[in-house]
C-alpha cells in the first residue's frame, strides 16, 4: 500500500492506473478506523482493481470545535488495518493541502440536509459536501463506498452526486454491529465499557418497536420513552422518515421505504451516538 499526502501525487498514480484500464473504488474516512470501515474497504477491494482510502479529519463538517478536538486520531493503526484489508492507496492529506483557502461553496439539498442531523448540527452537511466533492474530483472513483450507519449522509451525498453530475456509483453498505447490537462507530472508543453496554439498548429498543403493531406516532413515543428510561441515555431526536427523501411520515403507507433515525446522548461526557432502523 502506498501512503500519499499530496493531491498531485494521488492524481498521478491514479491517472496511470486508469490508463491501464483499471477500475477505482474509493472509501472516504476520517480515520479512527474500525471493523465497519474494514468491511467497506474489503468490499471495494473485491469489486475494483484499485482501492483508495482517504483518511482526513475534515474540520469543515464539525460545528462544535470540542467535538473535533476530541475526535480520535490513530493514523498508524489505521494504515496497518488498511494494509491488512488489501487497500492500494491511503490518501492522508493535511488540512492545508485540502483547504489552501477557506472553502466558501454552499450546498443545500433539502429536506435531506435540513432535517435531523442537519437541524441539530448546522453546517455539518455543507462541510461533508465540501470535502466529498473535493475528494471525488481528485480520485474520480468508479464506485464509492459509504456505511449505512450514517444513513442521512448517504441521502445528502446522493443528491450532491446528481446535482454535480459525478460519474460515480454510490455503494451503501450495511451497518456493522457488535454482537449485542451496538453499531460500530469511531466515537464508541470514547465510551467506557459500561457506557458501551448501556448504548447497546438503543438498537435493542428500536428493534423491539418493530414487532409491536403500533402506529408511527406510537412507535416514536415507545422508542423515546423506553430509551430515556435507561440511566445514561437521553434521546436527542427520533424521526420516522421516508427512506429516500427523509421527510417525516405520519403512516406506514406513506412511502415504500421507511426508516427510524435516532441520536442519543450516552454517558457522562456525554457522547452523541447515531443509529437507525429500517421499518419497511
Ligand atoms: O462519514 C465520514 O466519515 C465523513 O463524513 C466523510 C464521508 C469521510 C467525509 O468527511
Amino acid at each position: 500500500m502506498e501512503t500519499v499526502n499530496s493531491i498531485s501525487l494521488l492524481r498521478e498514480l491514479l491517472a496511470q492506473r486508469r490508463s491501464e484500464g483499471k477500475s477505482i473504488g474509493f472509501v472516504p474516512t476520517m480515520g479512527a478506523l474500525h471493523e465497519g470501515h474494514a468491511s467497506l474497504v474489503r468490499r471495494s477491494v473485491a469489486e475494483n482493481d484499485v482501492t483508495v482510502v482517504s483518511i482526513f479529519l475534515n474540520p469543515t463538517q464539525f460545528n462544535d470545535p470540542k467535538d473535533l478536538e476530541r475526535y480520535p486520531r490513530t493514523l498508524e493503526a489505521d494504515c496497518r488495518l488498511l494494509e491488512e484489508c488489501g487497500a492500494d492507496i491511503a490518501f492522508a492529506p493535511t488540512v492545508k493541502e485540502i483547504y489552501p483557502e477557506p472553502d466558501t461553496r454552499h450546498f443545500s439539498y433539502p429536506p435531506t440536509d435540513s432535517v435531523m442531523e442537519g437541524a441539530m448540527r448546522p453546517g455539518h452537511f455543507n462541510g461533508v459536501c465540501q470535502i466529498v466533492s473535493k475528494l471525488f474530483t481528485y480520485v474520480e472513483p468508479d464506485r464509492a463506498y459509504f456505511g449505512e450507519k450514517d444513513y442521512q449522509q448517504i441521502a445528502v451525498i446522493r443528491r450532491m452526486v446528481d446535482d454535480l453530475g459525478f460519474k460515480v456509483e454510490m455503494v451503501p453498505c450495511p451497518v456493522v454491529r457488535q454482537p449485542d447490537g451496538l453499531a460500530l462507530s469511531s466515537r464508541n472508543s470514547l465510551l467506557t465499557d459500561d457506557e458501551r453496554r448501556t448504548a447497546a439498548n438503543i438498537y435493542r429498543v428500536m428493534k423491539e418497536s418493530r414487532g409491536l403493531g403500533l402506529s408511527v406516532q406510537q412507535t416514536h413515543d415507545y422508542v423515546v420513552e423506553h430509551i430515556n428510561a435507561i440511566p445514561g441515555l437521553e434521546v436527542q431526536y427520533f424521526s420516522i422518515v421516508d427512506g429516500d427523501t427523509l421527510a417525516d411520515v405520519a403512516s406506514w403507507d406513506a412511502a415504500p421505504s421507511i426508516v427510524g433515525c435516532i441520536t442519543v446522548f450516552c454517558g457522562e461526557k456525554p457522547i452523541r451516538l447515531i443509529d437507525h432502523i429500517r421499518y419497511k
